[in-house]
């Protein structure tokens, strides 16, 4: 029997060295000014993490199979597979990667990152379904030849244990991504989907998987390993359903951490120790990340585990009531308080990266710095579509770090600000989320816009809604003055009045 372990010594130190080169890329991550940096520690970290297990797994120069065609457990055939045919396949994603990631929109984002959830999810399901069909060609069985009789392969027990957590986790995180794909790229309704008894439903299945996991272990019937893949399938598609609108951006980080548990799980049975030490990294960090959101939005991260949070609340999209009465400015009159201001506090959103108006905004800041006036940017940690999207644009645009600050640095500033320049941010800014209990995004900490001496709000209409689907009381305050334009036509206008 062969099987495909790695036998060299130095396999260990290279996986180390790409583990803490993966260390440091969650690191440098952290923050804008050393993000790049993180990047190419991520890149060389997964390189030398993909080169060596290539390198010890396969003889390259000779047709030797990496798993020994032994027959399989179950029916089916799984065949060699060669280096030129796992070369040809990296090659294959490479390409789809490398044009995806050229094409897409950066508003597209949060949907990509989904899909690519989904792949983690549907690779670990693979995984734990090869190595259940062949656990022989895994090295994960115990083989018995009797005298009489065909030979008895046993998994072994703790192998049992890692392929089932295996399909489980890959399979919830793969039905739980495509639906938070679909509901982000707006191919189905953003409104929650609130099944009658639905945390009965969820508790009955888990308490059946988990379950089923422990008589795996005692009885490796098919059947029970595919009950478990179906029951699965199905829970992570109920845990998502009736997650609606503002709520989704945890439910994107949450897929995020248990992609990295699929990893580690895919790890485990593959007996390749970086993608261990990998999935646990990418485990645990989107898991912290998933607490922060939270914390920043209210929510209670038990309850994101256990879906269906932020349904209960309404969620219903209201359309902005534009009968009540509001202000109207023009680019003329936003440039003309701006200028005489002592502090602007610029508060950018979805609809800065819409219009692509990150560009054109960092101008107006650097004239209005010229003209003397302080100038800040206040960032919400949801504002966007994904988690430092915000962050991302400014940076692009070169605006300076130090005036870039978090909401609960700044939030006490707006008090003895003159202006609060709010551009394509909406949600971010209600203060219906402080004091309305029937609003969708009751609870969720927002930016307190409205106590800054004037309000001054780009939106292309007063019929626009936000991602949570709910008017905004601040469009209607006496220091409010709306700015109805697309968000980088207002502002290159304001730039001309400012000249
Ligand atoms: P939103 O509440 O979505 O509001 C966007 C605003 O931009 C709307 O008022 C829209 O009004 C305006 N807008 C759109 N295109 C525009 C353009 N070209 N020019 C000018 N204005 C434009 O944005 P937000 O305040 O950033 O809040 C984010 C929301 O998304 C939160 O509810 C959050 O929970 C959710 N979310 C966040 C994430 C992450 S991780 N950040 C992920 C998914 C969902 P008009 O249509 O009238 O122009």
């Amino acid at each position: 029997m062969e099987h495909a372990v790695a036998v060299s010594p130095w396999v260990p130190l290279a996986y180390l060295v790409a583990g803490v080169c993966f260390i440091l890329a969650l690191r440098g991550l952290s923050s804008p000014v050393t993000s790049q940096r993180g990047n190419r520690f991520g890149m060389i970290g997964m390189a030398i993490a993909v080169v060596t297990t290539l390198v010890t797994h396969v003889p390259i120069d000779s047709n030797v199979t990496i798993f020994a065609p032994t027959p399989p457990l179950f029916g089916g055939v799984i065949d060699a597979v060669t280096v030129a045919e796992i070369l040809g396949a990296i090659g294959i994603g490479a390409a789809i990667g490398l044009v995806t990631a050229r094409r897409i929109a950066m508003t597209a984002m949060p949907q990509l990152v989904a899909a690519f959830h989904s792949l983690v999810g549907l690779a670990a399901v693979l995984v734990a379904a090869a190595a259940f069909l062949n656990p022989v060609a895994f090295g994960i069985a115990q083989v018995i030849r009797p005298i009489y009789g065909p030979d008895l392969v046993n998994i072994l027990p703790v192998s049992r244990i890692e392929m089932a957590l295996g399909i489980a986790i890959g399979a919830i995180t793969f039905s739980g991504s495509v639906i938070a794909f679909l509901k982000l790229n707006g191919n189905m309704s953003g409104k929650p989907i609130l099944l009658p008894g639905r945390h009965v439903i969820n508790l009955g299945l888990l308490a059946g998987i988990l379950g089923l996991i422990a008589y795996f272990v005692t009885d490796q019937s098919p059947w029970v390993f595919w009950t478990i893949t179906v029951l699965s399938f199905v829970i992570g598609f109920l845990l998502i359903v009736p997650i609606g609108g503002a709520d989704m951006p945890v439910v994107v980080s949450m897929l995020n951490s248990y992609s990295g548990w699929a990893a580690a799980a895919m790890g485990f049975t593959l007996h390749n120790t970086a993608m261990i030490v990998t999935g646990a990294l990418v485990g645990s960090s989107g898991a912290i990340l998933s607490y922060i959101m939270c914390r920043a939005m209210n929510r209670s991260f038990i309850s994101v585990i256990a879906g269906g949070f932020g349904g209960d609340s309404g969620g219903g999209a209201a359309a902005a009531a534009t009968d009540r009465p509001w202000k109207r400015g023009s680019a003329e009159d936003a440039a003309f308080l701006m200028q005489q201001a002592e502090q602007v506090i610029i508060v950018p959103g979805y609809g800065m990266a819409v219009a692509q108006a990150q560009h054109t905004l960092r101008e107006m800041g650097d004239k209005l710095k010229a003209h003397g006036v302080r100038v800040k940017y206040a960032i919400h940690p949801v504002a966007g579509r994904m988690p430092g999207h915000m962050n991302v644009l400014l940076a692009e645009a070169n605006v300076p770090y130090d005036e870039v600050f978090e909401l609960e640095d700044i939030n006490s500033e707006f008090a003895q600000t003159d202006v609060a320049f709010v551009i394509g941010a909406n949600d971010v800014t209600n203060p219906a989320a402080k004091t309305d209990k029937s609003s969708p995004i009751y609870g969720m900490p927002v930016l307190d816009v409205e106590k800054a001496k004037t309000v001054l709000f780009i939106k292309r209409s007063m019929g626009g809604v936000g991602y949570a689907g709910v008017d905004n009381e601040l469009f209607y305050r006496d220091n409010t003055m709306m700015l109805l334009a697309d968000a980088k036509k207002m502002v290159e206008e304001i730039v001309k009045s400012l000249d």
